[in-house]
């Protein structure tokens, strides 16, 4: 735990000193959950954002784009349930008065008997060497199998007490499992209550006139309000997706981790319309589709898992998670859900306008069905990011910190340095920079000695630096270093930019899909 504490910790520090991630209105002490993307954090989010629309929309002609706004009028939100049930199980440590949300205290005590599982699966692995069979150990070893059913009776109840509104038995689960405060060891609670995470604002001049709205708290209801006027104006036929990248809030009582919880994210959500009845079949596919667009970025395959719902949200019929490694644990990275007909049939009685799509085929009106893919845009930044951040171990007995940002997603792809701040080597250098600039995020570094600027390059991600000596003047070449091996190679000026792109190009990334 402790461990898993200090890498956070540097993930989050790593994050401010190499311009990716600072606290909001730092100087006025910060804004608590609420964080700004510096100079190389914005670049990188703008390429996650990037690299999700081109897999979505570019490359799938039966998706399209929508830029919707996030003010939206008020009914939209009675219709959609938010209003009514949009919140969380909240509940107080009395002795610490630290506020916590019941069910993940419940997740999280599960999460440690997850833990001691996997401490049995390793040590056996180690006992057994080669002969180690999981799945078998998985079902037969009486200690595991204990654990696991401690697992699934917990977390049966926790869904059916939540399904049901039973805050009262959830309080009671808390206290039967001796869950105590994380900050004061107190099992002091009060009772669960239920929090409502929509923002209120106003909108108009007046206090008598004005209108209450809402800053939305998910991008996905932009989508459902302009199904019909997208589908007209496409002319976009039954499957078909609508996608959109954008703000989202919601105020969050425990956020206390980086940007996995805030109270302004951003989204990027694809509503994908469907026959009735086909809703398992797309629902599969989508699940299939979005585990592949991970594993396109190669984080590794043993950093995702699905984590089924035992409690579906009111307007799904099946939901599950992708599930990643964070320096904290497994936890949601991205949601998939079968939405059903809910959203548009509750927008078509709260309007009184109709929300049907015309199947020619069929020759008939219907609502359609909704399978839903929802990951939020930060937390893919942290994975990203604190899956990259590493410390190795060099021949030398030297260490250096890397930051192996996948190299498409990297936010400057190549750093050009100047052997030496003279002899012409800088003009070279800029004139180097001047020609790739027009195809990648370049920057020139001329302080200190080379290795010392390979270090910060690798401190910041930059898949490739070039340096430009003295032999550059007369043969025009340069040498090029590779950041995660280390190599270096000697190679035309003219070759940097096919080297390059090789590395870096979205369409090389996205075909491993
Ligand atoms: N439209 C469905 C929806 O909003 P959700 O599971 O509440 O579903 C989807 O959110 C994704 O949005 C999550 O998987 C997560 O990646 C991201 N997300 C949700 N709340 C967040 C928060 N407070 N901070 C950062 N990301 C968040």
């Amino acid at each position: 735990m402790a461990k898993q504490e200090d890498d956070f910790k540097k993930v989050i520090s790593h994050a401010k000193e190499y311009g990716y991630v600072f606290q909001s209105s730092e100087i006025y002490d910060g804004l608590s959950a609420v964080y700004d993307y510096a100079q190389n954090g914005a670049e990188l989010k703008k390429n996650i954002r990037e690299y999700w629309w081109k897999a979505m929309v570019q490359l799938n002609d039966n998706i399209v784009g929508l830029d919707a706004a996030i003010f939206m009028h008020p009914t939209t939100w009675k219709a959609s349930g938010h209003v009514d049930a949009f919140s969380d199980p909240l509940i107080d440590n009395k002795d610490s008065n630290k506020r916590y949300r019941a069910d993940v205290l419940v997740e999280d005590h599960v999460a440690k008997i997850e833990a001691k599982i996997e401490k049995e699966v390793k040590k056996a692995a180690k006992r057994f060497g080669d002969a180690f069979d999981k799945e078998q150990f998985l079902i037969t070893n009486q200690r595991v199998v204990d654990y696991q059913e401690k697992v699934t009776t917990i977390l049966k109840r926790l869904g059916k007490s939540l399904e049901e509104e039973d805050l009262a038995d959830v309080k009671k689960l808390i206290e039967e499992l001796e869950i105590a405060c994380p900050m004061s060891g107190s099992k002091n609670w009060t009772d669960v209550k239920q929090f409502n995470l929509m923002f209120g604002t106003k909108l108009g001049a007046s206090a008598e006139t004005a209108m209450d709205l809402y800053l939305r708290p998910e991008t996905a209801q932009g989508i459902f309000v302009n199904f019909l006027n997208v589908q007209k104006t496409s002319r976009m036929k039954i499957p078909f997706g609508i996608a959109q990248t954008g703000k989202a809030f919601r105020n969050e009582i425990v956020a206390r981790q980086f940007i996995f919880r805030m109270r302004e994210f951003e989204q990027m959500e694809l509503q994908f319309f469907i026959k009735p009845g086909s809703q398992k079949e797309w629902y599969e596919k989508w699940k299939e589709n979005r585990m592949k667009w991970h594993m396109s970025l190669g984080l590794g395959e043993d950093n995702y898992r699905f984590h089924d719902h035992e409690k579906l949200a009111h307007y799904a019929d099946a939901a599950t998670d992708i599930e990643f490694r964070f320096p904290f644990g497994f936890k949601e990275l991205e949601g998939i859900h079968s939405r059903t007909d809910f959203d548009l049939t509750k927008h078509q009685e709260f309007s009184g306008k109709k929300l049907q799509y015309f199947d020619t085929e069929e020759n008939k009106n219907y609502v359609p069905y909704v399978v839903e893919t929802s990951i939020g845009l930060d937390r893919m930044f942290l994975a990203v990011f604190s899956n990259a951040l590493q410390e190795e171990e060099l021949e030398n007995g030297t260490t250096r910190t890397v930051l192996k940002l996948p190299a498409v997603l990297a936010p400057t792809k190549a750093a050009i340095f100047p052997l030496v701040k003279k002899d012409g080597l800088p003009e070279l250098a800029h004139e180097i920079i001047d020609d790739l600039k027009w195809d990648f995020n370049v920057i020139y570094d001329q302080k200190d000695a080379v290795g010392r600027r390979y270090r910060r390059q690798d401190a910041n991600g930059t898949p490739f630096c070039i340096t430009v000596d003295h032999q550059s003047l007369e043969d025009k070449t340069v040498t090029i270093r590779h950041r995660d091996t280390m190599e270096q190679q000697r190679v035309a000026i003219s070759e940097l930019k096919s080297i390059i792109h090789k590395e870096v190009d979205m369409k090389s990334w996205l075909m491993k899909m």
